[in-house]
């Protein structure tokens, strides 16, 4: 897009001038001194013999003016355009009690321009610096330099620094080492795609950036260094979504010598540290803890959302074959609180919501109340139900398909329960932003049927610890194994994962046995990597959490996008700079790669830019 060209205006150096102030501190305790401010021109108001600009920085906004008296300077100013980057000398004057701006910190004094240095101007730019500019997201990303300008995105950024210095702080203090790991290895297995990088030296190798550090974590438990921690990029090539990016940044830890407690511990003192470095109200401490199987009984998902209410089931309460339930299929109760009485309107709403997910919803509670009044108090009391509360009783339309139809159907309820809870989110402020619930779901299942392959995966990852009596069961009933798997949940978003590891090579070999894979194959991939756990490998288990995730949620975002400084788009693109972008055919073949023909015919009908 091509936007205005620059003005011809004839531009100052900066020389040895010095900066004595930003523009956000100014206060009425520095009225007469003579100060030197720099920054960008936010605003300019030009009242004939008055011109006012607002001066911006990353600190905030000064209000500088510029008087007819001093024509030459006043000459100057009247050149200034939005963005126009200068110098401005002066003495600090008090405003006039009606001038006065209480939205700026700096509104109760302004800056008396005795002199200007125009140190660089700037085309029109394609939006406004504001809050909430009027323009596409596409067009924010392509011209992100200037989007980074908006105060909005500078908190952001700023909060994410704090948010990696409280970090810092508290790993050091709780005897933690940052240690870091390549990012041209091998393939790692956390369930993405790779990210590939061809070797020149060795033509036909490739180099995998790391999904995770997840076995070099692990070595350096092997090595010794008892507790590490990194913040660290990742990179995965899978589907893209609001909360992930192909390149996302963990901070990501491991310790030995340890029980799932410790793990919780730590993570529960750093997030502490983290949500004061964010201003937000520090959580009280143990967070809650739920196991899986209780995650989805209660909410439907293995991530739940605290501040929407929990379900209860409750097919037990009614007696049986009187309601049209598929045996062994769960009757949930869903309360949202505090909605009052539902219009006509809205109650219409509730049933294609539900049948969208395959549900049958049950709203009419006169009925239910007279056909099944005992089982009805009983589901209410089960339910927690109070005066003003909306209730509405679900079931799965048809028995799900698949290895495990009553976890499905609870899902589908679950997801009920979020859009409900969602739908009267703006009228009824159900729930905050700013209440920040975490919680730890604990023990996940060991393993994942896989349909299409027909196999079993590891829900989390291969190096995933079984619980110690369910071992037995490895090989012979997976489906029944739990693994020593947690998540740390904050307001419905899964914030990171871990486990404590297995450090026996022995029970290495039965997981990958379970997995299906010949010892041929995990040699293959992981050789090294088991040959390391036969040279002393201590207990050991540890986590990762997603940081552009923790920030987006601290600072009230809902995409991770805002709160990284150059992301993708959903296609993966940097519209910036434009990357992925092809490369000359010549630097292919030093890499000893050629595209397929039909890529290559594709790449050449694209029109030129
Ligand atoms: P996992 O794969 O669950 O575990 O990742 C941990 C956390 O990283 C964040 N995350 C992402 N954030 C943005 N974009 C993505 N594409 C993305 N993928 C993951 C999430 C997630 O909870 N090595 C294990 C951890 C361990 O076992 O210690 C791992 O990486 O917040």
């Amino acid at each position: 897009m091509e936007t205005n060209s620059p003005s011809s205006v004839t531009l100052d150096f900066l020389g040895d001038l010095k900066r004595t102030h930003s523009c956000g501190e100014l206060r009425p305790g520095d009225v007469g001194k003579h100060v030197v401010v720099m920054g960008w021109v936010h605003r300019r108001r030009d009242l004939g013999g008055l011109i006012f600009i607002h001066l911006r920085d990353r600190s905030g906004i000064t209000q500088i003016v510029f008087n007819q008296e001093r024509a030459d300077i006043h000459a100057r100013a009247e050149l200034l355009r939005s963005e126009f980057v200068v110098a401005v000398e002066g003495p600090v004057v008090r405003r006039d009690a009606d001038t006065v701006n209480p939205e700026l910190d700096t509104g109760e004094v302004e800056v008396v321009a005795e002199k200007i240095h125009i140190l660089n101007e700037s085309r029109t730019p394609p939006f406004l610096i504001e809050e909430d500019p009027s323009v596409g997201e596409d067009i924010r990303l392509k011209y992100r330099y200037i989007d980074l300008r908006r105060p909005h995105m500078q908190r952001n950024m700023i909060m994410r620094h704090r948010v990696n210095l409280a970090i810092r702080t508290a790993l050091d203090e709780q005897g933690f080492y940052e240690i870091e790991t390549p990012f041209m290895t091998r393939s790692t297995p956390e369930g993405a795609r790779d990210f590939l990088v061809p070797s020149r030296l060795q033509l036909g190798s490739f180099y995998a950036l790391p999904q995770s550090p997840q076995l070099f974590k692990q070595l350096l438990m092997i090595g010794g260094y008892d507790r590490y921690f990194q913040i660290v990029r990742c990179f995965r090539d899978e589907d893209l979504r609001a909360d992930r990016q192909p390149e996302f940044t963990q901070i990501d830890l491991e310790m030995s010598f340890i029980q799932e407690e410790h793990i919780f511990d730590v993570i529960e003192r750093m997030m502490q540290n983290v949500t004061e470095a964010a201003g937000h109200q520090v959580p009280q401490l143990p967070f809650p803890r739920i196991s899986y199987a209780q995650a989805m009984e209660r909410y439907g998902s293995d991530k739940p959302d605290l501040r929407v209410p929990a379900m209860a089931r409750v097919d037990d309460l009614f007696p049986e074959g009187e309601l049209p339930i598929e045996p062994g299929m769960p009757f949930m109760a869903i309360r949202v609180p505090a909605v009052g009485a539902l219009t006509r309107r809205e109650r219409d709403e509730l049933k294609p919501l539900g049948s969208e997910l395959g549900l049958r919803v049950f709203d009419d509670m006169k009925r239910l109340d007279r056909d099944f009044a005992e089982p009805m108090k009983a589901v209410r009391e089960r339910a927690g139900v109070e005066e003003d509360d909306l209730l509405v009783l679900v079931v799965i339309g048809e028995k799900p398909a698949g290895p495990k139809p009553e976890e499905t159907a609870l899902k589908a309820a679950g997801r009920f329960r979020l859009q409900v809870a969602q739908k009267y989110q703006d009228r009824h402020k159900l729930f905050d932003k700013k209440d920040f619930r975490f919680l730890w779901v604990t023990d996940f299942p060991m393993f994942e049927w896989d349909e299409d392959e027909q196999r079993w995966n590891a829900a989390h990852h291969p190096f995933t610890s079984v619980h110690d009596s369910d071992l037995p069961y490895l090989l012979s009933e997976p489906h029944r194994c739990r693994s020593k798997a947690y998540d740390l949940v904050l307001n419905g978003v899964e914030l990171g994962s871990g486990s404590i590891r297995i450090h026996r090579r022995d029970i290495q070999a039965q997981v990958f046995e379970a997995l299906g894979f010949t010892d041929e194959q995990a040699r293959h991939r992981f050789g090294f990597f088991l040959e390391a756990l036969e040279y002393g490998t201590p207990p050991h288990g540890g986590i990762a959490l997603g940081i552009d995730r923790m920030v987006m949620l601290l600072a009230g975002e809902s995409s991770i996008r805002d709160v990284i400084p150059f992301p993708k788009t959903a296609k993966g693109t940097d519209l910036m700079c434009e990357a992925p972008s092809t490369v000359p055919a010549r630097q292919l073949s030093d890499l000893g790669l050629s595209l397929r023909p039909d890529v290559q015919r594709a790449i050449d009908s694209q029109p030129d830019e």
